[in-house]
């Protein structure tokens, strides 16, 4: 089907991916995924069972019954687990200061990739996350790795949350530089940028921008598809 593509969001964290390509699915009438929700979704499953980010046998049972739902909804996605809708619960400081830690492990990586790729199969779909360009969807279409600055993305962050968690900024930013380290780090499909990704430093750009320039992209992409 050469109506539509697959595309490809990867970078670190703050960097601006969601946002961006849940708008550029909107605009193109795609399916947005954050994967990111995913890996958030099992942290906080195995946080509520106890169960640590080394105890791999533990997080291999996890796995096997885990059902993640993700819904459209009007501000951004709807995530269930299991039924129970973990929105805004696997957004909490306990999950993001655990997450990259679940994320190294194989048997998450393994059973979370096969979930992306499947949903990726009849494409149109803009998938956002750390290894989508590098490993799930290596064929996707268009891939874009979004930066910016750790300083700039820990403000970002710090205007986001004020008012909720008060975090000093230095903190946000040492927390923000460390999990960039352990999902550059990792052994198993760690942030990297694909060969044949477009990288885009969103620094100094407002989103509206990003967004102008991704489907400005993906129209070339569908162009050359065709
Ligand atoms: O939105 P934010 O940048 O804070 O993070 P996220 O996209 O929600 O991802 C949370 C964590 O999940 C990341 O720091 C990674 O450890 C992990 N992740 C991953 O390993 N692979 C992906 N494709 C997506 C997320
Ligand atoms: O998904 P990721 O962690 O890469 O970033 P995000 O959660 O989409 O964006 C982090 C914050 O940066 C959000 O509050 C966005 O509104 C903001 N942002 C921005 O100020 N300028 C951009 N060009 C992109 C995002």
């Amino acid at each position: 089907d050469s109506d539509r593509i697959n595309i490809a969001i990867d970078g670190p964290a703050g960097a601006g991916k969601s946002t961006v390509a849940r708008l550029v699915a909107g605009q193109l009438g795609y399916v947005y995924i954050d994967t990111g929700a995913m890996y958030r979704a099992v942290t906080y499953s195995a946080q509520r069972l106890a169960i640590a980010a080394n105890e791999q046998e533990q997080l291999g049972k996890l796995m096997k019954d885990i059902r993640i739902r993700l819904e459209p909804g009007e501000s951004g996605q709807s995530v269930f687990v299991d039924d129970e809708e973990v929105t805004d619960k696997i957004r909490s400081l306990d999950v993001t200061r655990q997450v990259s830690h679940f994320a190294a492990s194989g048997i998450v990586r393994e059973v979370l990739g096969r979930m992306q790729r499947e949903l990726a199969e009849r494409k149109g779909v803009v998938m956002d996350g750390r290894d989508i360009g590098s490993h799930v969807l290596p064929n996707a279409e268009l891939k874009i790795f979004l930066t910016a600055s750790v300083r700039e993305r820990a403000s970002r962050r710090h205007r986001e949350l004020s008012g909720v968690d008060v975090v000093p900024l230095e903190q946000l930013e040492a927390e923000i530089a460390e999990r960039d380290r352990l999902d550059a780090s990792r052994e198993i499909a760690p942030l990297i940028q694909a060969s044949d990704a477009i990288e885009l430093d969103s620094s100094g750009m407002t989103i509206d921008e990003v967004v102008a320039t991704i489907v400005r992209l993906s129209r070339t992409k569908l162009a050359e598809a065709k």
